[in-house]
């Protein structure tokens, strides 16, 4: 099979010829139809964000494909289906070891988990674990890569469920104006807030939000002035916070990170999805007389797939909100350069091994 390789840091993906893979027990082979290319892969490949992953390696986290060949414990997937592949693996042994295939391992005792599933979805064929793949049911070829913005939605989706977000109620996104932001907002509303407080910087994405999903989104452009940046907050919900999703990348300063999580209500609940890396300030006695929930989240729970999809098929979340650039599997590298140049909230790259050349949708 053909696959694009990273044999060293730096250095271009190469493509090569690789063995076809082999399903074992606990595991299924799928043709990739459709992967996903993150705006920061290529800082990922040349080692700027020091991503442990060893090499050489074919990079790729997960996307769409469809079974060629299961191994001995499948029951229910056959060859043929259309299926979400997810690249967080989880050890059998510590939910505290998880790597993201293709992507990169977060701890030392992942590391043989990584060497068993250290090659991703750059390739036309890739070995997955089968609980990680999950059926979509029939789609056509060439919505493939439109059915990747599950990658997207599904981590705020993760937040969400996390901090059991109800119908109706009000949700600050703060970092709307981000890939991940953006899909919290689709993801909230098709879930049923009932207002959405949209925050970030820039006041064109955040226009264009409120403008794509309606009135439930109140955008609030961020000044940097933390005191006028809760007021205006506190203006655009008109009412109790319930929960705040964030997603505020490691520059953020932490007063915009503060405006944000401060405008909790009483009993609300904080989900953290970030990349801050900074000490949050915030007072212990705020938090424990407001009776607040703060918590981390990272990813989501394999149960939020199968629901997802059924909220895309459902109608409630529409895939053609992205924005779609797809590249053969040749043109790998084209792909990673135009992802970091095309890094938006709708933008989706996506690598298509089964296609020549280029095309360009939306
Ligand atoms: N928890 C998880 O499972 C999980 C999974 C994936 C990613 N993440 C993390 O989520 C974060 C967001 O990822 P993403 O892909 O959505 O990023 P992104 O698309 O690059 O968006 C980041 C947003 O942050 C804002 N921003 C950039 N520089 C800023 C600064 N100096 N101060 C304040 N805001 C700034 C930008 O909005 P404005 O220009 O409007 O300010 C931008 O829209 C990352 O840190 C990533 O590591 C977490």
């Amino acid at each position: 099979m053909k696959a694009a390789v990273l044999n060293a840091f730096g250095q271009p993906l190469s493509i090569e010829q690789r063995p076809d893979p082999v399903p074992g027990a606990g595991s299924v082979v799928v043709d990739v139809m459709a992967a996903g290319v993150t705006g920061y892969a290529a800082a990922v490949f040349d080692g700027s964000r020091g991503y442990r992953l060893e090499l050489p390696a074919v990079p790729g986290p997960g996307g769409i494909g469809r079974v060629r060949s299961v191994g001995p414990d499948a029951t229910r997937l056959k060859p043929g289906d259309w299926v979400f592949c997810e690249p967080t693996i989880r050890a059998r042994d510590s939910a505290s070891d998880t790597i993201l295939q293709g992507w990169t391992y977060r701890t030392d005792a992942a590391l043989p988990l990584h060497r068993l599933y250290r090659d991703g979805s750059y390739a036309e064929q890739m070995r997955v674990p089968t609980e990680n793949v999950t059926p979509i049911g029939d789609i056509e070829a060439a919505d493939a890569g439109r059915w990747c913005g599950l990658s997207r939605l599904l981590v705020p989706y993760g937040g969400l469920l996390a901090g059991a977000l109800a119908a109706g109620e009000t949700l600050l996104v703060s970092g709307a104006t981000g890939g991940f932001g953006g899909a919290g907002v689709a993801v909230a509303l098709a879930m049923g807030a009932g207002r959405v407080v949209a925050t970030g910087r820039n006041r064109r994405t955040l226009d264009e939000l409120a403008h794509r999903f309606g009135a439930r989104v109140k955008p609030v452009a961020m000044t940097g002035d933390e005191t006028a940046d809760r007021a205006a907050i506190a203006q655009a919900a008109d009412g109790p916070v319930d929960m705040v999703l964030d997603f505020l990348p490691r520059e953020a300063a932490l007063s915009q990170v503060h405006a944000n999580l401060k405008a909790v209500r009483h009993g609300g609940r904080i989900m953290l999805m970030g990349g801050v890396r900074a000490a949050l300030d915030l007072d212990y006695n705020w938090l424990m007389h407001g009776e607040i929930t703060l918590r981390g989240v990272w990813m989501y729970p394999p149960e939020a797939v199968p629901r997802m999809v059924q909220m895309v098929r459902a109608g409630l979340i529409d895939l053609h909100q992205f924005e779609l650039s797809e590249f053969a599997l040749d043109e790998a590298n084209a792909a990673v350069a135009h992802a970091a140049a095309h890094a938006g909230p709708r933008q989706l790259t996506v690598l298509r091994p089964d296609i020549l050349h280029r095309l360009s949708g939306a």
